[in-house]
């Protein structure tokens, strides 16, 4: 292949999510015949070992989302700290997204702030640099968070997903149900007064919704009922869709109001 169809080919595979490199040999899987039938299961159960919470190393991230689910939530539980869940997570083999993320993203800004903001997941320069918001959007976040009297020091934030999803895709409904258990410590942990759910990812889940980010936002809302909760649109989308900034702009006013009858 030349070098103009190779960087034809690479682009290509860039633009469909695959901008990772995961193995140092590539696979032609299509060449692959298909692996021996498995033996029956045997009949006697082994003797029996004691739950695994972190599965070790190989295929393992890829198990039953259950298991790993189960999996996040007895690690979450047992965090009694934000630095142990930072830990946890670093442990925690239950995400393929690991794989392919090159660093954790936790969080950043002041979590005695009484602010959480939440996001859907890091995208490439929040990978590179294992901080939320830092790219393009993360600036326009900054910018709504200034319109507010707040920054990175009176305001904490955090994603839903704490690894990226390659080539910036949606995260899947299995990775979000996967991470749930820690981002549900995380907010218990840093037990913010008030809410900031940014876009419809984060919103659905954490409030247990169905309808899209346009239905949820404009409101108080309730976490679990015990921190109130407003959904904003992610700056990502205002970006796209720069009419929707008003209505942005009035939910901006409503967390201020808010915020200022929290803390008198
Ligand atoms: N989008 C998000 O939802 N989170 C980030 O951290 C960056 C972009």
């Amino acid at each position: 292949m030349d070098s103009g169809a190779a960087l034809v080919a690479l682009r290509w595979l860039f633009e469909a999510g695959a901008d990772e490199a995961i193995g140092d040999q590539p696979v032609a899987r299509y060449g692959l015949t298909a692996p021996a039938a498995s033996p029956p299961p045997p009949t006697i159960a082994p003797p029996s070992a004691p739950p695994r919470l972190v599965p070790a190393g190989g295929d393992t991230a890829l198990d039953d989302p259950e298991t790993a689910r189960n999996s996040a939530r007895a690690l979450a539980q047992g965090c009694q700290s934000l630095t142990d869940l930072r830990q946890a997570l670093l442990a925690f083999e239950g995400c393929s997204l690991k794989r392919t993320a090159k660093n954790l993203v936790f969080g950043d800004g002041n979590p005695a702030s009484g602010l959480m903001l939440i996001g859907e997941a890091p995208g490439a320069d929040e990978d590179r640099e294992g901080r939320p918001f830092v790219g393009v959007s993360g600036k326009l976040l900054d910018r709504m968070l200034q319109a507010i009297g707040r920054d990175r020091e009176s305001a904490y934030i955090t994603n839903m997903l704490t690894w990226r999803p390659p080539g910036n895709r949606r995260p899947t409904p299995a990775e979000v149900m996967i991470l749930l258990p820690f981002i549900e410590r995380h907010i218990e942990l840093v037990a913010p007064r008030l809410l900031v759910l940014v876009g419809g990812t984060a919103a659905a889940a954490l409030l247990d919704r169905s309808e899209g980010i346009t239905k949820l936002r404009g409101r108080w809302l309730s976490y679990r009922d015990r921190v109130p909760a407003y959904c904003i649109y992610h700056p990502a989308y205002l970006l796209r869709q720069p009419a929707l900034k008003r209505q942005a702009w009035q939910d901006l006013l409503a967390i201020q109001k808010r915020l200022r009858q929290a803390c008198e």
